[in-house]
């Protein structure tokens, strides 16, 4: 039986090929040629929440990042390679920081339980919640606070984004280079644009700009 579902893995990939290359014979050629993707897509790694798929992007048109609960931790340093990469050297326009409702990191954050070595992760959504301590103490339905935690806990890690040399060094550049939040409902399809805004360095609290 597992077997079988491994060989189909590899018998769905050779289908998707010849579906494409019936739509486009150079399809994979033209794609071998680089990558210019003007999004960076960062992400939860949850397996219901496929960066391009819900944004309809096909190949070559979204760079991504995904961890649990779409984190911006500044000492990850798979998370500021990418973020190196996508706006120095791809010049990405724009970085979408998706996370989405009813989210195993943040429901976890909420909890006390240790679960293993990930406990130290999801102390950086921890941190969340106590900033944000007196909103989401005061919601009183457990749902409802969580999906606010949700909200909170992206629109944390866009300004996470926005304090990172990378980003404030490409505003001091000039370049154009916009953050937003999203959260996606895994339950309609839908995301939502929490607008957020940073558009330089002077939208962070001052301790953190950085003059270059
Ligand atoms: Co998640």
């Amino acid at each position: 039986m597992e077997k079988a579902f491994y060989k189909s893995l590899i018998d769905n990939n050779r289908a998707w090929v010849e579906r494409r290359l019936s739509q486009d014979s150079e399809y994979f050629t033209k794609l071998a040629h680089g990558q210019q993707p003007p999004l960076l897509w960062i992400g939860c790694a949850d397996s219901r929440v496929p960066a391009n798929e819900l944004i309809g992007a096909q190949p070559g048109e979204v760079f991504v990042h995904r961890n649990i609960a779409n984190m911006v931790i500044h000492t990850d340093m798979n998370l500021l390679s990418v973020l190196d990469y996508a706006v120095n050297t791809l010049k990405v326009r724009h970085i979408i920081v998706c996370g989405h409702y009813g989210c195993g990191g943040i429901r976890t954050a909420m909890g006390n339980q240790h679960v293993g070595i990930i406990d130290n992760w999801i102390l950086h959504i921890k941190d969340v919640y106590r900033f944000h301590k007196t909103e989401l103490d005061n919601i009183q339905d457990f749902d409802k606070r969580f999906d606010r935690f949700a909200e909170l806990n992206v629109i944390e890690q866009v300004y996470d984004l926005a304090k990172t040399s990378i980003v404030q060094n490409a505003w001091e550049s000039k370049q154009e280079l916009h953050i937003h939040g999203w959260i996606y409902n895994i339950g309609s399809g839908l995301v939502q644009d929490l607008n957020v805004n940073f558009h330089d360095n002077n939208d962070l609290d001052e301790v953190y700009q950085l003059n270059f």
